[in-house]
């Protein structure tokens, strides 16, 4: 052991609060650590609990030892009111029980530590004493860490956020005169060669464009910056319109696409742009990774408890289990044989998962190699209409005055207790907490 030397200047005592009520203990532990090892404490004595509040907001401690039942103060609420008056404090429970549950329950509750009175020497206080402080101090440490984790993560989705916003519009511009050019509007551009070049710059635009879009996208989800507008959708029409921009690959690349929508389908509040970003990366996907004479199955139906299942099958190339849970994470894309004549960014899924999720949502993808793959997902009861339920739909928003917005194909939701029709700002953190509430 380092003891100091002559010269050496001592160390300042731990400064200790005890919090004790029974005078004959408390002489007991004030004397238990008089001259403990090396190590010197100045201890402060209160009964109750008020005067150690009062104490710990005016003068700093080192730590705090409590007995658990004191006149004005009993049990594990007397650790949770000592971290209230100073959260930063290190607590040794002092209790006059040998209850590994309560000495559980009270770390649990905030203290550092728990010691049985009469069982404990100077000795075994102090040396309690020093691992709590020592134990607070490794809390405070990660606490701050992951604060600043946190503030980073936040900080680096704005950055993407604005970064993305910057790099659309020159590339707006440059996507818009190519087209010009292309088109040849103010005259002939001569060379062929030129039209091929052409056709290269307004592809890798247009792709850089999706990327942008993409990143975009999840940053602001991440960053709790999300739009969403929530209203009745025909889930019908939603799947018209992905088919709609899906056929004319799917005809080039020979895979039929079958729809089995079941009859009882009416409709889902949800974002519009936002399921049509799921449900389109999901069918693109499943046209992109299925080979020529393939098919692609797109379904729609109730699960046991009124919640909405969509899912998208293909009988195509399959992803490998190892795989299966790698690819919803940002820009993976399976590097096998098979697929790595596919061109993609490797954010469809995660997008499609983040958008989900964003929606109460649940995304499951089911896959087999060389098989197919089957991804469902899952939008719960609440945001779904039924056939059949729409007279109580209905009856719920009697009297409900209507708000009829801008755009006439879309209405405001009916059902207020099932879809409040509104523009939210909306990312992980928020409806997180939103959901937490709710279920509470
Ligand atoms: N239906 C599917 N069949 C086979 N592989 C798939 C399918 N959907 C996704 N994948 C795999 O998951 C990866 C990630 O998908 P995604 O995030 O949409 O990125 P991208 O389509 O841009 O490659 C794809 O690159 C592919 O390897
Ligand atoms: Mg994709």
């Amino acid at each position: 052991m380092n003891a100091p030397g002559p010269s050496a200047k001592p160390e300042p005592p731990v400064k200790v609060l005890l919090v004790e009520d029974n005078p004959g203990d408390a002489r007991l532990t004030i004397e238990a650590l008089k001259d403990v090892g090396a190590h010197r404490f100045a201890v402060t004595h209160v009964e109750r609990l008020a005067d150690a509040q009062t104490r710990l907001r005016d003068e700093p401690f080192d730590v705090v030892l409590l007995d658990l039942s004191l006149p004005d103060a009993k049990g594990l609420s007397t650790v949770r009111r000592v971290e209230g008056a100073d959260p930063s404090i290190p607590i040794v429970v002092l209790s006059g029980f040998d209850n590994e549950t309560l000495a559980l329950e009270a770390v649990q509750a905030g203290a550092q530590d728990y010691l049985v009175k009469g069982e404990s020497s100077g000795e075994t206080i102090a040396r309690a004493i020093r691992y709590a402080i020592e134990r607070k101090r490794g809390e405070k440490l990660l606490f701050e860490a992951k604060e600043n984790a946190e503030s980073a993560s936040k900080a680096k989705s704005e950055f993407l956020a604005t970064m993305s916003h910057e790099l659309r519009t020159p590339l707006n511009a440059i996507l818009g005169f190519s087209e010009v050019i292309q088109n040849e509007i103010f005259g002939p551009i001569g060379n062929p060669r030129y039209q091929e070049y052409l056709d290269d710059i307004i592809n890798s635009g247009r792709h850089l464009l999706d990327l942008i879009n993409e990143i975009l996208d999840l940053a602001k989800i991440e960053a709790g910056k999300a739009d969403i507008y929530e209203e009745e959708l025909s889930i019908r029409d939603l799947i018209d319109a992905c088919l709609r921009l899906v056929k004319e690959r799917a005809m080039t690349s020979r895979v039929t696409i079958t729809t089995r929508l079941d009859d009882g389908l009416r409709t889902l509040c949800a974002d519009e742009s936002m399921l049509k970003k799921i449900v389109l990366n999901l069918l693109s996907n499943a046209v992109k990774f299925t080979p020529p004479g393939g098919e692609v199955v797109v379904e729609a139906k109730p699960d046991e408890d009124g919640a909405l299942l969509l899912i998208i099958a293909d009988n195509g190339i399959g992803i490998a289990e190892k795989d299966q849970g790698r690819v919803f994470e940002y820009f993976v894309q399976v590097d096998g044989a098979l697929n790595r004549k596919y061109v993609g960014t490797g954010l469809g899924l995660p997008l499609a998962k983040s958008l989900t999720e964003l929606h109460g949502g649940t995304i499951l993808l089911e896959s087999a190699l060389g098989a197919g793959t089957t991804v469902t997902v899952r939008f719960p009861a609440e945001r779904v209409a039924w056939q059949g339920e729409s007279d109580q739909a209905d009856s719920a928003a009697a009297g409900e005055p209507r708000t009829l917005i801008a755009r006439e194909d879309r209405r405001t939701c009916r059902a207020p207790d099932r879809c409040a029709a509104s523009r939210r700002t909306v990312g992980r953190t928020l409806y997180d907490a939103a959901r937490a509430r709710a279920s509470r």
